[in-house]
């Protein structure tokens, strides 16, 4: 059984979601492994539509965010970038003008390498899924550039067009983000103010939205005003998904987070994972810490989303939060067949369980429990909720706040099940132009430490070559130590975090 897992291993130097080759399936039926989308899906190219300050780079970016969380590797190639290191940083207005015949060369020249790169970039990884070309494409002729080249090289086209008729927002999103860009440093901000509106003057020109009638054989989603929006012939999964996304996000809201675990369980003190276990004497004390925080920051409005289990319900019960609400999706992982038990306890009992999970945690599903990816699939509609919130506070678990934090700060899935979430601290989420930032508030109470790093390659891949030959060739125990001494930070260690 380990032959091909084996294999994968010593060939490509990393793991890869073994489920993409059919293993692991165990006497349950289970498959050991899980993934997000079906296998071969068609590689995309979503081509965003619209005048500059259109929100287009933001639409880009989130969009890629929520794609690289479910698993689907995506990437934004801005044009403007392209552009600034092809050609320049001090473009004038009169470059943009379609009738000034230097320029509209220069951009077709530039449009045409970031295709090259998109091109490329599908060839480096074949788990390279969707690339989001961040670009005004606002002519007909600049779209079709981008069909002509895509679907000859296997890539299906998408356009996502984002108009905005209301003259506030467009001078906010001048003033907040594009006189803030390279294009304009130095400059006076009245002068770049003036310069940007020209720009924007030349591009409606040529502007040719998309047309439900001229455009109908093409998938597109056009985005009206934030809130309304035009579906056109989307095709598979990821593109209905992407659209769901957009549905759901708001753009000008400001989402700030408060994440925390809740105190210390009695689990937790016995390094025992799952279980629903009531808080220690230090898991109250943070508790009541916890309460005293959000007293003293003017935070005893906002609503506090939970789990249903006894540690989560137990914190907020020392909480001076009126608006609590709890949610089964919140539980933590479920580990099945290894709930109540200590790592050291797993290893034993289940090495192989043990092996696999470090070999591919995210995807790794616990026998009759649930993978990360599990746990991200149900916390969905807890983020495109999320996502519509000014502020919340969520007190729950680890590896659900992993799943969150994950996505906020958009991490990849290797990373994701290795975030570091230590207990009795609060993170703070407070969002930027195109991404997040994190803070953690620690109060100094003394709690245990759960978090496992990563294990080496090497450690992992002799591990499994141990187990593989245990009924035979003992020349691998010798190794054994060494494995254990991996494990060393598991979960016993004890620690005073400082207060900020
Ligand atoms: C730019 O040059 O900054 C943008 C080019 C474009 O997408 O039209």
């Amino acid at each position: 059984m380990f032959e091909t897992q084996r294999k994968l291993v010593k060939e490509t130097g990393r793991t890869r979601t073994p489920a993409s080759d059919n293993l692991m399936e165990t006497e349950l039926g289970r498959e050991r492994y899980t993934r997000s989308l079906p296998m071969n899906c068609p590689k995309q190219c979503y081509a965003m539509v619209g005048l500059p300050a259109r929100g287009k780079s933001y639409i880009a970016h989130r969009l890629a965010r929520y794609l690289n969380w479910i698993g689907t590797k995506s990437k934004v190639f801005n044009v403007g970038q392209y552009r600034r290191r092809l050609v320049g940083v001090n473009m004038t207005y009169d470059y943009y003008d379609p009738f000034n015949t230097t320029g509209a060369q220069s951009r077709r020249m530039v449009a045409n390498h970031v295709l090259d790169t998109i091109i490329e970039w599908f060839k480096e990884d074949a788990d390279n899924a969707v690339a989001i070309l961040d670009a005004t494409n606002t002519t007909r002729d600049r779209r079709d550039l981008i069909l002509e080249r895509c679907p000859p090289e296997g890539i299906q086209v998408m356009f996502i067009e984002s108009v905005l008729d209301d003259t506030f927002i467009e001078e906010r999103n001048i003033r907040e983000h594009k006189l803030r860009c390279p294009d304009y440093q130095g400059c006076d901000p009245d002068d770049a103010f003036n310069d940007f509106s020209k720009r924007i003057e030349n591009y409606k020109k040529a502007y040719e939205t998309l047309c439900l009638n001229l455009d109908r054989e093409l998938s597109f989603i056009r985005v009206s005003n934030i809130t309304q929006f035009h579906i056109n012939n989307l095709i598979g999964t990821v593109q209905s998904k992407s659209a769901y996304f957009l549905m759901n996000i708001r753009p000008h809201t400001k989402t700030t987070l408060y994440l925390s675990r809740h105190g210390e369980s009695q689990f937790n003190e016995l390094a025992k994972i799952g279980g629903d276990t009531n808080l220690t004497d230090n898991g109250v004390r943070y508790a009541k810490k916890l309460g005293k925080f959000l007293l003293e920051n003017n935070l005893t409005d906002i609503p506090v989303w939970t789990s249903i289990m006894k540690r989560t319900i137990e914190t907020c019960s020392h909480l001076p939060n009126q608006n609590v609400q709890r949610y089964k999706c919140l539980n933590e992982i479920d580990a099945g067949r290894c709930d109540g038990l200590t790592y050291k306890e797993i290893e034993e009992t289940y090495p192989e369980e043990f092996a696999l999970r470090d070999l591919d945690k995210y995807n790794y599903r616990y026998p009759q429990g649930e993978s990360y990816q599990d746990v991200c699939c149900r916390l969905e509609p807890i983020i495109m909720d999320l996502e519509k919130q000014d502020q919340v506070l969520l007190i729950c678990h680890q590896a659900v706040l992993r799943c969150i934090v994950g996505y906020f700060l958009n991490l990849s899935t290797d990373e994701i099940p290795y975030i570091k979430i230590p207990l009795h601290t609060v993170i703070k989420i407070t969002p930027l132009a195109y991404g997040c930032e994190k803070e953690e508030i620690s109060f100094g109470v003394e709690s245990s430490v759960t978090h496992r790093d990563k294990q080496t390659q090497e450690s992992i891949e002799r591990r499994l070559l141990a187990l593989d030959i245990s009924n035979g060739d003992s020349s691998f125990v010798g190794h054994e130590e060494e494995i254990n001494g991996n494990n060393e930070d598991v979960v016993s260690d004890r620690v005073v975090m400082m207060a900020s």
